[in-house]
């Protein structure tokens, strides 16, 4: 050990720490894959009061912290590739308490969000946030990359499920957020800030989850379709006429690589675009208006083909063949791109980004996915198994840029839903500006004065 963590193990001797070399690599990266991980130890804390020692023990011999969830991130928030201390709060991982009258779940931030969807349940409720990640990802992950997922369009991001949070900032300070209020007109709202800041203003210990009553039975449909401008009007005509839970779609390639991987192929043809819809199932009358709906897409054009699930078991495998894409291709080392962009930009954008993405890069595999319905669209680059990452990352940055400069163009984001971290940070500047990034800068300076929360990540 060095003398600093000698230091940190006398002023909190309880303090689990790990500095075996394959526990550094283990905890020093995230699914990024991109940077190798070089932390100087891991602690593992099992209180506030624990969190609160290592702030102070890291300001003292200045120290960087990486606060670190599940490490499901995918833009290098919780990498630790610079003798950084990781925090993981993976023993901090319980429900607190229930209040049905509040309907507020208090749980650690350390819990796996299905763990929390689960406790939900058992009160006859539900935590809706939701996505492939959740037996991995962590609800203080969730909140620290405001996480947005497959139930936006009804539900909306994580920021929406968070009635009160306790964290230790920078100082050390435990602060006490909003108490599961629903109104609070006092001042500035400094739980929002917390949402969203990737760990770089304070480390979530605690939060108070919003719960909401459970979705109605819901019935899961598999479209086929020919382009982009028939999965936009899919959605608008879909949305009009049933109360969608999910929308998502995905590419030919997207279902090659999952169909790679295991799953059930669901049409005999090949197609361009695929959508998984899950939509509000209570009775005859939605029965009819989903099929009626279905075939008058047929008539339209903007649909060749579609199953509607027989069973539940037949809705989770349609569902895996939209889950799935992730885990198919991490072989690849995906370069990935998480814009977001109102709806009503998207048919502008796409039709210059589609442009951009296939002249400049002749020679990946780009598969696209995502959640059309919340404006939000992945585009994975897959990096070739014979060139070396260094040369793919520079060229996948180059386009990057020129997608930044569209993006810009149509009041997009770069960032939808995985936050910036190491990989979107040369294009925060596309998204916000200037004088937005440094009022950002001057709230870290104010709850992190030494910089050692997460340092180099979102900004320098
Ligand atoms: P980590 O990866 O550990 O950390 C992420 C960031 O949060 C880092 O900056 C870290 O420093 C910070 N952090 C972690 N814990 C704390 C804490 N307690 N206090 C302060 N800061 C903290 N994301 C989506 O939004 N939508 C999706 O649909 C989605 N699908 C995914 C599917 C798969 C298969 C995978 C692998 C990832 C997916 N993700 C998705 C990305 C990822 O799961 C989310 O970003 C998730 O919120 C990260 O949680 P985590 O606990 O793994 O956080
Ligand atoms: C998803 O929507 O599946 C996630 O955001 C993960 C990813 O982009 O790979
Ligand atoms: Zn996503």
């Amino acid at each position: 050990m060095d003398a600093a963590l000698d230091a940190l193990h006398d002023a909190l001797p309880d303090l689990r720490l790990l500095t075996e070399a394959s526990e550094l690599a283990h905890y020093g990266r995230d699914w990024t894959r991109r940077w190798t991980p070089a932390p100087r130890a891991i602690a593992l804390p099992a209180s506030v009061d624990e969190v609160v020692g290592i702030v102070r023990w890291a300001r003292g011999q200045g120290v960087a912290l990486v606060p670190s969830g599940g490490r499901t991130g995918l833009s290098g928030g919780a990498v630790a590739a610079h003798g950084e201390l990781v925090v993981s709060l993976e023993r901090m991982n319980k429900v607190r308490g229930f209040d049905p009258v509040d309907r507020l779940l208090t749980v650690q931030a350390g819990i796996p969000l299905q763990m929390a969807q689960e406790a939900a349940r058992t009160h006859g409720l539900q935590y809706p946030v939701d996505f492939a990640a959740r037996g991995s990802c962590t609800i203080g992950g969730n909140i620290a990359t405001n996480a947005g997922g497959i139930r936006v369009l009804r539900y909306g991001n994580t920021r929406e499920w968070i009635a009160g949070l306790t964290v230790v900032t920078g100082d050390g300070e435990v602060l006490r957020l909003n108490n599961g209020l629903v109104k609070n007109s006092s001042g500035y709202d400094l739980r929002h800030l917390l949402i969203g800041a990737e760990g770089t203003l304070g480390i979530v210990v605690e939060a108070m989850l919003k719960l909401t009553a459970p979705p109605p039975p819901t019935q899961v449909m598999l479209l086929a379709l020919p382009d982009f401008d028939a999965v936009l009007a899919a959605f608008s005509t879909l949305r009009e006429g049933l109360r969608l839970e999910a929308f998502e779609f995905f590419t030919a390639l997207a279902l090659k690589h999952v169909l790679a991987h295991g799953g059930q192929r669901p049409f005999d043809d090949d197609h361009a675009f695929y959508a998984v819809v899950e939509y509000a199932n209570e009775d005859e009358a939605d029965e009819v208006a989903a099929l009626s709906l279905f075939e008058q897409g047929l008539d339209n054009g903007w649909a060749l083909d579609g199953v509607i699930a027989a069973s539940q078991a037949q809705a989770a495998q349609l569902w895996r063949l939209r889950e799935g894409i992730t885990e198919s291709l991490a072989s690849h080392t995906p370069y990935k791109n998480d814009v977001a962009l109102r709806i009503s930009a998207l048919p502008a954008f796409l039709q210059e980004a589609e442009r951009l993405i296939s002249d400049e890069y002749p020679q990946f595999e780009v598969v696209w996915f995502g959640h059309i319905g919340d404006g939000n669209l992945h585009i994975n680059v897959l990096k070739p198994a014979d060139l070396p990452q260094a040369d793919f990352v520079r060229d996948c940055e180059r386009v990057t840029k020129l997608l930044a400069d569209v993006l810009e163009r149509h009041g997009g984001s770069i960032s939808a839903e995985h936050g910036i971290g190491l990989v979107k940070k040369p294009y925060l500047l596309g998204t916000r500006s200037a004088e937005e990034v440094a009022v950002m800068q001057g709230i870290k300076r104010v709850l992190d004065p030494d910089g050692i929360l997460n340092p180099g990540k979102l900004f320098d």
